[in-house]
């Protein structure tokens, strides 16, 4: 049923003896696997890299708290008002609904006046530390695309750390720390994101930007997607052509922003003073009103669709690949070893699709092709070889866009958008940095050559 609303989009962009077709006004994040298209041998399919929309990441998950008691009002008690060790005339009765705050509330829809949270218990047991693990799981990898946001309706806490799984919960690792003292705390220096850069973008950090207590007004405590996606997409990511370039040659990169369960290690409630009220124990707690996490299921760029059924996250996979995240090529279509989608080229990127298995048929199909031929494409359609909009790809360094797919870089610069300098990343770069890189063939456009297939090399 989609395929008809597909065909009368591509229908205006059908162009003669050419794979490639006039890109879209828009930034298409890799939304369509598959387009039908018209050549000298009739209507085809051709195949593209895709993935999911980014979407609200909240309604698929399972959450745990360690210890599973700590949620208070079982048995009922009293709390006082954060700020106001002597307003305690509120209560947490976990068996009246109106006065229960169970995890769920972290979940639901904020907007309503007063707003739902989840609470723990009160530090009662002082000087014994209140430490509570929130376990976030999705039993599916997933990708973050948008900054994470937690936002307290106690005090944000003076310690707390923010871990990541990306082994369905057998492995943790720090993503970030959070603490008032972080010398103190963590033995570690304070940071800030903006500290950071693309060379140093995968430091785990401990930050004090969030963590101070009743003294000002702000509950939320973020962990920076977007800053870091922004070292490569720039400062409001309208350079996403960079990023995704990054992410397709960058495993780590790609890997860091890629989970299956969060854990957020609540390990010191808010004191906002320097000494504990002992007197007053009732003050100290956790709340949270609200957690948010945006990302898409991680399809290795072989399925637009994710779907959730019987509490499942599972990728619609296509290109005859299978498995919850489209990590293998399916039965009999094993012509050719396994591998993800990639990004580029730019913006459509390859679908890299399996094939049928030798044996179970005689031809593979004929546009299984990897790159679509660049060079046929100059000559075939002159008018679009040139076209380059370089909202879409910003070369740097005296770069030229080509064909909207790569950028051409002078020779002693290298990558996708001619940031580095080539030197740089040989290690090499001495005072006469640039004389000594190689006079032509940079690592890109050798690998456009390789793809290809064409054994002259490209001249441009
Ligand atoms: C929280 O999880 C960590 C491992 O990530 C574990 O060492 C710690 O004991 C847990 N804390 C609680 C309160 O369960
Ligand atoms: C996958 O296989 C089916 C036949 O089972 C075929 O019709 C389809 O075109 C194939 N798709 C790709 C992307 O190769
Ligand atoms: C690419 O196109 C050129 C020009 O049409 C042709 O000579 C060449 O054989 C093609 N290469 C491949 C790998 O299809």
């Amino acid at each position: 049923m989609y395929l008809s609303r597909f065909l009368s989009i591509h229908a205006l962009w059908v162009t003669v003896s050419s794979v490639m077709q006039p890109y879209p006004l828009v930034w298409g994040h890799y939304d369509l696997c598959k387009t039908q298209i018209y050549t000298e041998e009739g209507k085809v399919w051709d195949y593209m890299a895709c993935q999911p929309e980014s979407t609200d990441m909240t309604k698929y998950l399972k959450v745990k708290l360690d210890p599973p008691d700590i949620t208070c009002g079982d048995p009922p008690e009293t709390f006082c008002a954060m700020g106001n060790p002597y307003m305690c005339n509120n209560e947490c009765d976990a068996s009246t609904p109106e006065l229960a705050h169970p995890p769920e509330l972290m979940f639901d829809f904020e907007g309503r006046h007063p707003s739902t949270f989840w609470q723990s218990a009160t530090w009662k047991e002082y000087p014994k530390p209140l430490q509570v693990n929130i376990t976030l799981s999705w039993s599916k990898t997933i990708e973050l695309t948008d900054n994470i946001v937690i936002t307290f309706e106690s005090g944000r806490p003076d310690q707390m750390i923010l871990e990541k799984s990306l082994d369905y919960g057998r492995t943790w690792q720090p993503y970030q720390y959070y603490a008032t003292d972080c010398l103190d705390a963590f033995h570690m220096d304070p940071k800030s994101v903006k500290d950071l850069s693309q060379h140093t973008v995968l430091e785990i950090i401990c930050t004090e930007e969030y963590s101070t207590g009743y003294t000002t007004n702000s509950k939320i405590i973020h962990f920076e997607i977007k800053d870091r996606f922004a070292f490569f997409a720039g400062p409001r990511l309208r350079n996403m052509a960079s990023l995704y370039g990054q992410l397709d040659t960058t495993k780590k990169l790609r890997d860091f922003f890629t989970v299956t369960d969060l854990r957020i290690r609540l390990l010191r409630p808010a004191v906002g003073e320097i000494f504990v009220d002992e007197l007053h124990l009732a003050r100290y707690f956790y709340a949270i009103s609200d957690i948010k996490v945006r990302g898409r299921c991680k399809c290795n760029l072989h399925a637009t669709v994710c779907v959730y059924d019987n509490s499942k996250l599972t990728c619609e996979c296509e290109h005859n690949t299978t498995g919850p995240d489209c990590g293998k090529c399916k039965k009999n279509y094993q012509g050719r070893p396994w591998s993800p989608g990639s990004y580029l080229p730019i913006p459509k990127g390859t679908a890299n699709t399996c094939i049928p298995s030798i044996s179970s048929i005689g031809n593979p199909p004929k546009f299984n092709r990897i790159w679509p031929n660049i060079s046929s494409l100059e000559v075939s359609n002159p008018k679009q070889a040139n076209v380059c909009d370089n909202e879409l790809l910003h070369c740097q360094n005296g770069g030229t866009c080509h064909n909207n797919v790569r950028c051409l870089c002078p020779a002693a610069y290298t990558g996708i958008l001619c940031e580095k300098l080539r030197c740089e990343e040989a290690g090499s770069c001495g005072s006469d940095s640039g004389q000594d890189a190689p006079p032509h063939g940079s690592p890109a456009l050798l690998l456009l050559t390789t793809l290809l297939g064409t054994a002259s090399p490209l001249v441009f």
